[in-house]
Formats: C-alpha cells, sequence, structure tokens
C-alpha cells in the first residue's frame, strides 16, 4: 500500500441476505466506525439493490458509502428491471461496481457495455468500480496481462480520473475459490495495470483494488503490496467480524 493513495475496503454483498440482514450488517458495521480508532481506510458496501434504502439509513452518518452492483447505461427509458445511475444515486449511492466478471459471464456484459455503464455513472455523479481479471485458462495460457490491458482498455470511458474511477482486479479463478494468486503476480498485476490506464487517469493517484478470496488470513499479505490500494470482498463482507479484520490490515 502507497498511504498517499487512501486505501479503499469494499464489500459485495452479491443477491445475499434480506432487507432486515443488510440492515443489521450496515448498522454493525456503522457503530463500529464510529467507536474510534478505526483502520485508515475508507469503507463501501454494495448491496442488493432492494435493500440499498435501507443500508443507507443504518449507515448515515457513519464512514461507510454505499455502492450499487451494477447500472444501466442508460439515463432512463424502457428497460424493464434495470437500474440507472442516477436512481442508485438517488438512493443515497456514492459508487456502483460495473463488469464485475459475474455480470460479463452472466449477462454476456463486453468491455464496451461496461464502459457504457461507466460513463453512466461518471454522469449521475457516481465513481465507477470498473472490474476485470482473466479468467484460468487464460492465465494458464500467460496471457493474463493482455486480457487485463484489453479490458482496461475497453472498459475504461473518456473522461475517466482517479476521482471518479476504481479499478477492481478480480482474477475470475479466484472469486469464490479460497484460491489466490501469488502475491507477487497481484504486485505484478497491479503495476501493469497503473501502466495501461488511459492518460485521462493520473495513475499515481488511481485506486487499484484487489479481489477474489480476500480473507482476514490473508488480507495484510495483500493490502502491504505497493500497487495495492484496497480489497473488493464477496463472501467474506457478509461477516462484519470478517469485513472489520480486512480494514483493520490496512493499519
Ligand atoms: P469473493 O468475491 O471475495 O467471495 O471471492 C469477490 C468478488 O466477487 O468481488
Amino acid at each position: 500500500m502507497d498511504h498517499a493513495r487512501r486505501p479503499l475496503i469494499a464489500g459485495n454483498w452479491k443477491m445475499n441476505g434480506l432487507a432486515a440482514d443488510a440492515e443489521a450488517r450496515g448498522r454493525d458495521l456503522a457503530g463500529r466506525t464510529r467507536a474510534g480508532d478505526a483502520p485508515p481506510c475508507d469503507w463501501l458496501v454494495c448491496p442488493p439493490a432492494t435493500a440499498i434504502p435501507v443500508v443507507v439509513a443504518a449507515v448515515a452518518g457513519a464512514p461507510v458509502a454505499v455502492g450499487g452492483q451494477d447500472c444501466h447505461a442508460a439515463a432512463s427509458g424502457a428497460h424493464t428491471g434495470d437500474i440507472a445511475a442516477r436512481m442508485l444515486a438517488d438512493a443515497g449511492c456514492g459508487y456502483v461496481i460495473v463488469g464485475h466478471s459475474e455480470r460479463r459471464a452472466d449477462h454476456g456484459e463486453d468491455d464496451a457495455a461496461i464502459a457504457a455503464k461507466a460513463a453512466a455513472a461518471h454522469a449521475a455523479g457516481l465513481v465507477a468500480i470498473v472490474c476485470v481479471g482473466e479468467t484460468e485458462a487464460e492465465r494458464d495460457a500467460g496471457r493474463a496481462h493482455a486480457v487485463v490491458a484489453r479490458q482496461i482498455a475497453g472498459s475504461i470511458p473518456a473522461g475517466a480520473t482517479a476521482a471518479n474511477t476504481v479499478v477492481a482486479y478480480e482474477p475470475v479463478w479466484a472469486i469464490g475459490t479460497g484460491r489466490t494468486p501469488t502475491v507477487d503476480d497481484v504486485q505484478a498485476m497491479h503495476a501493469h495495470i497503473r501502466g495501461c490506464v488511459p492518460p485521462s487517469i493520473d495513475a499515481a493517484a488511481l485506486r487499484i483494488l484487489y479481489g477474489g478470496s480476500v480473507k482476514p488470513g490473508n488480507a495484510a499479505a495483500l493490502l502491504r503490496l505497493p500497487d495495492v490500494d484496497g480489497a473488493l470482498v464477496g463472501g467474506a463482507s457478509l461477516v462484519v467480524d470478517d469485513f472489520w479484520a480486512i480494514g483493520e490490515a490496512t493499519r
């Protein structure tokens, strides 16, 4: 970690829990951040869309931001079931995840679609967390850096800056599997990403998160890497003790 970039610890709750669970988790986290001697990181939680309002209320006044897990590229219109970025902002979100590998796989989202979503997020005043990451076959074939460079080139829209964009490197094969790349591979990929973001982004100020099986037991080793500026946490973010312990690893 380079402390010029304040680490961001982001929880992606995915499609888990009902509003009461989300509210309780939000309250618990907010209470811990208010208790004093909180770790030196920014906190973000991304609940299921239906739970966003209760979580926004539960963390009100605490240094915990709320984000969406996806948005549509259009500002409004005939898109049944979708959510516009400005609706997320209206609900109290400050961030939105775009291009998560589960969206890329489940919904066939390509780099161009993700760039359009990130642009919509920016237009709505949200920070876009743009996710990239190779599959296991791509890594085994020695193509991980090339794949991620292509995703970065295609998924980050014009006008992206270090203030309105965060990149999350999430190797597909590490998500929800308990497996992670070596710390050397993570650092090499993060440095590679910092070197290939478009010129509108001040690369030295860009926050690049690692995601994929981040747990309390491996967080410190990952978060101390010079080009890792936080974590995007799935499973472990559902347990506040574990999520908090990951934040503690930024000390
Ligand atoms: P995981 O998920 O921490 O459960 O591996 C990470 C993610 O998908 O963002």
